[in-house]
This record gives structure tokens, C-alpha cells and sequence, in this order.
């Protein structure tokens, strides 16, 4: 599979940043992603890259993802989507950790390397140790041929197009939308019925025009930034769904602002970090509608009770946060893909109202391509 990238991607297009230019086209990137690959008739998606088969498919025990940095974070949501839709268990690790603790390699478990520019070296050094141990590796990759895309026995192309900016946004967005693909395409081989495919389907349709709309609440995002900007630091929550939201946005923050940020699912925060709650650090507390919401409100209730300020990230308003962005409804499942948004514009608004250099953040490069 080649994709040529025509100059025009790489112009822009009237934005001041790449990162203001790669938030804004999110609606479109996601259309991509999606573009050809979903199959009404049985309520599945195809996947032409795979070459995983649909008795292999079945013989998955296991899946372990590995990336760095936000494609770790996407990670984390793509193997909560499998575990919720294909029902294998499955997480997250980051791929520098992975390779050099030894890892036992099993035969029935179900690698995917995760990568941005398919070259971060821990990722393709973690891949070349599976390999060598006789692992299957797929790869989640938007560089299409990159070195991970070609070590790797098959994937899912993420198709964000180029990503200028050191700070991953729209490649973010979409790993975690191939992410929803492969769990439906595993869901669907296995015990997903064709209602609740149906129902994924649906919502990742209804992602690209709520993205847009997430997109046009900016001025509000804007002015809510310029008062968070004076934080001395900040705390970043979630639960099950919210957290990798949590700790994504917290990564945000703090490679394009330099604000200090800490994210904790928002039940660890008694154990320990509410020590640091006060009026200097506020709170970004990631809210999905789901069973979970009560207990969120309470931990909003522990927030205020040591004067902690809360921005909270919901489908409706939320009492006891001192402010809400509230997000469209789609499926459950799906929520992680679009509450991660306003939280990159939030980023960016951050790092503008402190004059931060906000495409080439101070020590970071794009791709780590050494160890
Ligand atoms: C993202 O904002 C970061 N700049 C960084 O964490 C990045 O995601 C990481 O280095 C992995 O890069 P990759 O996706 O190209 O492998």
C-alpha cells in the first residue's frame, strides 16, 4: 500500500501552528480512517493489511500493545476496546519498559507495536525482539513503509496523513479510531453480536461531525485556557475510560506548555495526590456518562472540599466542577476518541496565552529514533 502525500498537506493552510492546523482537520483525518473499510452487511469492518485470518483471529489469548509517549496513550484505549468489544484480554505497556524487562513471549498472545512515524526506536527495537522470539507483531502505524510498518507481520494504517507538529494530535485521534476498527473486526469474529456492531458503526460514522463541533467550541476553550494558564501545576483524572484521556492531556500540557501535570485515575487520588490539591493546582477531571459518573461526583465533592478549582470534561454540566466542556454523546465505547479534543485545544491555548514556541517544544523531537 503506497499513500502520496501531495505538498498541500504540508502547507498551513491559514493556521498560524501546525498543531492549530492538525487539531482543526481531525474531522477530516477521521473520515479517512473510516473511508472503505466499513462492511454494513455483517456489521464488521475490513482491514486489508491485517493478514491475520479469521481462525487466527480466534486463537488470540491475549493482546499486549506497545508504543511510547501519546501512542502509548492510544494504546491504552485500543486495548480497553478490545477487551470491552472483542472480550480478549488485553493492555497497554510502554514499548521501552516492555524490551528490557524480559518479557515472556507467548504464542497465543497478539503483539501491536504502536507508532506515529513507524521509526521511535524503542518501539521498533521492541518489535525486532518479539519477532526474534517468534511473536506475530502487527503494527498501528501512519507512516505508511516506515521501518515498524515493514518489521511488523501486518496492521492497520492510521491514515492521519502527515503530522508536522513534535505534539501528536490528529494521529492521537485517529490510532485510537483504528483502534475502535481492529476491536470491532476481532468483536465481530468472536462474540459481538451484529446489533452491538451495528450500534459501533454508527457511532464511528457520527465521529467526524461531532469532532467539528468540538472543534468550533474553541473561543470557549480559549478563554477558559487563559485562566488555567497561571496554574502552578495541574492535576489530570479519569476512570477506566477517562484515564488514558487523563494521562494523554496531561502529556499535552506539559510538552507544549511546560505547565507542570500530573494524571492519576481519579481513585488513587486519596491515596496519595490529594495532598497536592489546593487553589494553585487545578483539577481536569474527564467525565464519560457511564456507571462510573457517581463515583467521579464524589471525587469532584474531595476536590472541592480542599478548594481545588475543576474543569471538568462531560456530556452535560457539572455542579461541582467550576467549569464543563461538554462533549457530544456517541456509544460508550467511544467516548476516549472524542474527549481527548477539546483537551489538545485546551493544550494549545495554554502554551499560546504563555507565548510558548508551540510546533518545536523546548528538548523534544518528533521521532526518537535512538535509544
Ligand atoms: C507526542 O505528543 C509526543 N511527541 C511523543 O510522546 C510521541 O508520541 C512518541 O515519541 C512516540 O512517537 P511515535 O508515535 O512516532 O512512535
Amino acid at each position: 500500500e503506497t499513500v502520496e502525500w501531495a505538498a498541500e498537506s504540508y502547507d498551513m493552510g491559514g493556521h498560524d501552528t501546525y498543531m492549530h492546523k492538525e487539531i482543526a482537520e481531525q474531522a477530516d483525518a477521521v473520515d479517512r480512517v473510516l473511508r472503505g473499510r466499513i462492511d454494513d452487511r455483517f456489521a464488521t469492518v475490513h482491514l486489508g493489511g491485517l493478514n491475520l485470518d479469521a481462525r487466527e483471529a480466534r486463537g488470540v489469548r491475549r493482546v499486549k500493545i506497545l508504543g511510547c509517549g501519546s501512542a502509548y496513550h492510544a494504546g491504552m484505549i485500543g486495548a480497553q476496546l478490545i477487551e470491552e468489544l472483542a472480550r480478549i484480554p488485553a493492555d497497554a505497556e510502554p514499548a521501552s519498559e516492555f524490551r528490557y524487562r524480559n518479557p515472556v513471549v507467548d504464542p497465543d498472545t497478539l503483539y501491536i507495536a504502536v507508532s506515529q512515524s513507524g521509526e521511535t526506536y524503542d518501539t521498533l527495537a521492541a518489535v525486532q525482539e518479539l519477532k526474534r522470539k517468534g511473536a506475530r507483531v502487527l503494527g498501528v502505524v501512519n507512516v505508511v513503509g516506515s521501518a515498524i510498518a515493514r518489521e511488523t507481520d501486518g496492521g492497520v494504517y492510521v491514515h492521519a496523513g502527515p503530522e508536522v507538529c513534535v505534539v501528536s494530535t490528529k494521529c492521537f485521534t485517529n490510532t485510537a479510531v483504528a483502534f475502535a476498527l481492529l476491536a470491532l473486526h476481532l468483536g465481530r469474529i468472536r462474540d459481538l453480536s451484529v446489533a452491538d456492531g451495528k450500534r459501533i458503526i454508527a457511532g464511528l460514522r457520527a465521529l467526524p461531525g461531532q469532532i467539528a463541533e468540538i472543534v468550533a467550541d474553541e473561543p470557549r476553550i480559549e478563554k477558559l485556557a487563559a485562566e488555567y494558564a497561571q496554574a502552578a501545576s495541574m492535576m489530570f483524572v479519569g476512570r477506566v475510560r477517562g484515564y488514558p484521556v487523563a494521562r494523554e492531556a496531561s502529556l499535552k500540557l506539559k510538552e507544549v506548555s511546560y505547565i507542570h501535570a500530573e494524571a492519576y485515575p481519579a481513585s488513587e487520588l486519596k491515596h496519595g495526590p490529594l495532598a497536592l490539591i489546593e487553589p494553585a493546582v487545578p483539577t481536569v477531571a474527564v467525565l464519560p456518562d457511564d456507571d462510573l459518573l457517581d463515583k467521579n461526583r464524589a471525587t469532584l465533592e474531595e476536590i472541592k472540599a480542599r478548594n481545588g478549582t475543576i474543569l471538568s470534561l462531560a456530556h452535560g454540566e457539572q455542579e461541582k466542577a467550576d467549569h464543563t466542556l461538554v462533549v457530544p454523546r456517541n456509544e460508550p465505547e467511544l467516548d476516549p476518541i472524542l474527549m481527548g479534543i477539546p483537551l489538545q485545544l485546551f493544550a494549545y491555548h495554554t502554551a499560546l496565552a504563555l507565548g510558548r514556541d508551540i510546533d518545536k517544544p523546548r528538548n523534544l523531537a518528533k521521532s526518537v529514533t535512538v535509544e
